[in-house]
């Protein structure tokens, strides 16, 4: 059918709320390849959470359909790398446990998953903090450790939900390029999430615009800045040009204009 790695078509969802329909997506069709770094940038309350869970299996769309490797998935249990918009890490248990807990749960014995999790620490800046409570972590230190759960389920797809919205610009920053490295590591597919413009360039090979509910594509735009990049390229014309299209097309699909 496509040679996507990831595909939606037409896909659309309400919500009942107080007792009314709210459309929340309209018709959404996209594609992730084998590989491919995509972003779904948008305004609050988009429904950019929401089609990540559709796409995670955890809501079913009201209509359209969600394909992987070309084949439907219909309440079908694939195996989804999903890091929701909080990190949900659990304040009483220790990051060892905290990053195995999918594998666990998946009945992966308590060795053999720890020996994962301590395989990949250091990948994950986090050498030598296996027995700290989330509490004991800084906040770019949870959200690693976060995305080291959502690496290890071995998924063909990583969602990944704002995963740097809380943080300080600096943080943020760095946590930006460390992504770019993990991603180059893994080879995963990715669709990540975010309400920055900037975010979306610098880490994106596209990008999809949504507008504000009930959210649709409006914009989908390639990013053929050269790899690897280096933080500089925020300065470059072209990534200005993109910047330039983006914001536009932001500003008109907002109510809020381009804040
Ligand atoms: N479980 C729910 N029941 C009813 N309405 C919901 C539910 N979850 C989300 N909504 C509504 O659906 C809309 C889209 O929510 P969603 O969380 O998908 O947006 P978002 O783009 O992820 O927002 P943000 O950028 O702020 O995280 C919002 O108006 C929200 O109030
Ligand atoms: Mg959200």
């Amino acid at each position: 059918m496509c040679d996507a790695k990831l595909s939606l078509r037409e896909v659309s969802s309400a919500y009942i709320h107080n007792g009314r329909i709210l459309p929340v997506l309209d018709t959404i069709s996209m594609q992730v390849k084998e590989g491919e770094f995509v972003s779904l940038l948008g305004p609050s309350g988009s429904g950019k959470s929401t089609l990540l869970k559709i796409i995670a299996g955890l809501i079913k769309p009201d209509a359209g359909s969600v394909f992987l490797n070309g084949k439907e998935l219909k309440g079908t249990i694939v195996k989804m790398g999903y890091m929701p918009q909080k990190d949900l890490l659990l304040p009483w248990k220790p990051l060892l446990y905290n990053a195995a807990l999918p594998l666990l749960a998946q009945g992966t014995g308590k060795k053999e998953a720890y020996n994962k999790v301590r395989e990949l620490l250091p990948v994950f800046g986090l050498e030598g903090f296996e027995n700290s409570y989330p509490s004991q972590l800084s906040g770019g230190m949870r959200q690693r450790a976060a995305l080291l759960r959502t690496v290890l389920i071995d998924s063909e797809v990583m969602l990944l939900d704002e995963p740097f919205g809380a943080l300080d610009a600096l943080t943020r920053e760095r946590l930006q390029e460390w992504m770019l490295k993990i991603w180059d590591h893994f080879k995963r597919s990715v669709i990540f999430v975010t309400h920055s413009i900037d975010e979306a360039i610098y880490l994106s090979d596209r990008i999809y615009m949504i507008s504000e509910l009930p959210g649709k594509i409006v914009l989908e735009q390639a990013i053929n800045l050269p790899r690897p990049r280096a933080r500089d390229i925020v300065l470059s014309p072209l990534f200005t040009e993109y910047k330039q299209n983006l914001m536009t097309a932001l500003a008109n699909e907002t109510t809020w204009g381009n804040s």
